[in-house]
């Protein structure tokens, strides 16, 4: 790993392929609190109380008043300019660009990436506890003061669409064929605590064919900053911009 606080360029070939994990750090900025600032504790809460299957059971309510203010939250955070790097990065790059987000908040599509998945779930959407069949809802609604947990149509509860602690990350098998065939993987504000996305550095490198090349960039190294090629300390919302020079597409046959 070579640590590096200079000025920072990742190049991106022509026939690069990118690999983007984002954590809590990206939406840092925005105003949104990241989870292991704070003792343990998230929001004043234990994880277990509000992030878990048991929580859920034990109090339901007092898991719906934590994923309401999760949103009020979310609603009032604009993205910053590390999300608007990445829609960039995209926007020039096309197909050849991935974002694979851990977090659950909104930002990435509201300042323009398309091509990502949410593992961790979706804090605007909600879904059926007992997975009766009834599709995943939009849900942007604060349940904060109601004293009843939303019901599904087939009288089971609905609950917040997102991975608790002990749960399945969504599209594994996605992010597993994104990995396998970028030649880039730059993570972004994220711990390297909570796995399996602490491993996807650890995927890049091990896959068939050559080794990925791997960046991490944040305002301190993670706990896995060793399998990282490099990784660039700074604030995602003054690093990413201009980090990234994605060389010219190849001129088409009989272009001019
Ligand atoms: N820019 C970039 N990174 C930052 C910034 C910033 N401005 N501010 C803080 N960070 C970094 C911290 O240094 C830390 O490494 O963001 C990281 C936040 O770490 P965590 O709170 O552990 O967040 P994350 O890694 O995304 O957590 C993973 O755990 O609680 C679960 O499901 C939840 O998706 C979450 C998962």
């Amino acid at each position: 790993m070579a640590t590096e606080a200079f000025q920072d360029l990742i190049e991106i070939s022509a026939s690069d392929r990118v690999f983007v994990l984002t954590g809590a750090g990206i939406s840092a900025e925005s105003g949104l609190r990241t989870f292991r600032d704070s003792n343990g504790l998230w929001a004043g809460h234990r994880v277990e109380t509000v992030a878990t299957p048991e929580g859920w059971e034990a109090n339901p309510e007092l898991v719906w008043q934590f994923y309401s203010q999760r949103r009020r939250e979310a609603q009032a955070g604009q993205p910053n300019a590390a999300h608007y790097a990445l829609a960039e990065l995209e926007k020039r790059i096309g197909d050849r660009f991935f974002l694979c987000s851990q977090n659950v908040d909104d930002l990435h599509e509201r300042s323009g990436s398309r091509n990502m998945v949410h593992m961790h779930g979706e804090l605007f959407k909600s879904r059926c506890e007992a997975n009766c069949g009834a599709p995943i809802i939009e849900d942007s609604h604060s349940y904060n003061f109601i004293r009843e947990i939303p019901i599904c149509a087939c009288g089971s509860r609905l609950r917040p669409h997102i991975v608790w602690f002990g749960e399945i990350p969504l599209e594994m098998t996605r992010i597993q064929q994104e990995i396998d065939r970028c030649s880039i993987l730059v993570a972004v504000g994220t711990s390297g605590a909570v796995y399996p996305a602490a491993s996807f550095v650890h995927w890049a490198k091990v896959r068939r064919g050559a080794p990925a090349r791997t960046y991490y960039v944040g305002p301190e190294a993670p706990l896995n900053a060793n399998a990282f090629t490099r990784v660039i300390l700074g604030k995602a919302g003054e690093k990413l911009p201009g980090l990234f020079q994605p060389g010219e597409p190849p001129a088409l046959p009989g272009r001019q």
